[in-house]
């Protein structure tokens, strides 16, 4: 990293966007991109990852792949992302925005509904690893995914339309490289080995999980 002083209008480091698309497969991030963007992408990956959780709550017969998928973005990228957010992108938000811009009350409700959503989807884990065994669906767990597939697409475009758009407008330069290097190493790092998820992922074929980490 250079010394040069990095402002947000600082054109000197051009930051290139994505191409990741629809993304079978998770994201190998880049130095070089932007990470507001890799945002961007990801919130359009839970997007379809809340279709396919109502998808399978209106499941009449085992939907073993789509359990496995869902119980994939709930253990590994999902928690990813809302660390992304937490420890990274809304301090720096926090520290860059002005005060017109009014954002704390926002990130304050956008941190308790990550709270919100990471107790809903540990309840969800050991059920979906039944699932992905092709277990079917109860009704308590069919009514937990539409539930959270309906809370996570609320929250997704508030960030969309006030957050993701903040942060281009505030955020340095020296902000989004130290950001992105965050989210590359916390996808470089190990899962916690006695974590529920940790287990649950364990047990899903290879396939369901290869090649997915940077
Ligand atoms: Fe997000
Ligand atoms: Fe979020």
């Amino acid at each position: 990293m250079s010394g040069t002083k990095a402002g947000p209008g600082d054109s000197a480091w051009q930051l290139s966007g994505t191409s990741r698309g629809g993304r079978a497969a998770p994201p190998k991030l880049r130095a070089s991109e932007c990470p507001i963007e890799a945002l961007h992408e990801e919130h359009f990956h839970q997007r379809q990852f809340c279709a396919e959780m109502e998808l399978l709550a209106a499941a009449t017969g085992p939907r073993p792949e789509l359990a496995r998928r869902i119980l994939v973005n709930l253990c590994r990228d999902l928690p990813a992302h809302l660390a992304d957010e937490e420890q990274g992108l809304f301090p720096l938000l926090r520290d860059r925005a002005l005060p017109d811009d009014a954002l704390d009350k926002t990130l304050s409700m956008l941190a308790r509904e990550h709270e919100v959503t990471q107790a809903a989807f540990a309840i969800l884990v050991p059920a979906l690893a039944c699932m992905a065994d092709g277990a079917v669906p109860p009704p308590e767990d069919r009514e937990a995914l539409r539930r959270l597939a309906t809370s996570e697409r609320r929250h997704l475009i508030v960030e969309n339309a006030i957050v993701l758009p903040l942060a281009r407008l505030r955020l340095t330069d020296h902000d989004k490289r130290a950001l992105m290097s965050q989210m590359r190493a916390r996808r470089a790092a190990p899962p916690d080995p006695g974590s529920d998820c940790a287990r649950a992922l364990a047990q899903l074929p290879p396939f369901v999980t290869a090649g997915t980490r940077p």
